[in-house]
């Protein structure tokens, strides 16, 4: 099933120069990127991406780190045949302690407050944080090689 998902290089993962290692391994899967873009996300638009997490006590702090502009987030579009769950797998669990060798979290960070990706985790949420990240004029949509 081809399907969108949101992934976005947190502010940590553009401190560390892990940009292009995360879009080769989206690139090298055969998933298609039809939306990116750096940016320092609003409050107002943090708060909306994590209105979940509304209550929790690093909620403050991790919508204050997402937006302080000490380095922006790389939002992107995937798509591709289920690459919300792959998106996800590939990712690995959100505490990079419990991430699997060779996801991107458990090769590259330890920290679950500090780690440097976020994938969307199912299809509602994709198209809702789609939707808030990008406008439909910044989708592109294009016919890959093969
Ligand atoms: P993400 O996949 O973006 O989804 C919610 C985010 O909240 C998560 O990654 C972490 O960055 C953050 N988060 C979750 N749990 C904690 C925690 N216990 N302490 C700090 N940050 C957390």
């Amino acid at each position: 099933n081809q399907e969108r998902t949101f992934i976005a290089v947190k502010p940590d993962g553009v401190q560390r120069a892990l940009v292009g290692e995360i879009i080769k391994r989206f690139e090298a899967r055969g998933y298609k990127l039809v939306g990116l873009k750096l940016t320092v996300p609003s409050k107002a638009l943090a708060g909306k991406h994590y209105a979940d997490l509304k209550g929790k006590p690093f909620f403050n702090g991790l919508v204050d780190y997402m937006t302080n502009g000490k380095a922006p987030v790389v939002a992107m579009v995937w798509e591709g045949k289920d690459v919300i769950r792959q998106g996800r797998r590939m990712l690995g669990a959100t505490n990079p302690l419990e991430s699997a060798p060779g996801t991107i979290r458990a090769d590259f960070c330890t920290a679950i407050g500090r780690n440097i990706i976020h994938g969307s985790d199912s299809y509602e949420s994709a198209l809702k944080e789609i939707t808030l990240w990008f406008n439909e004029n910044e989708l592109a949509d294009w016919v890959s090689a093969n």
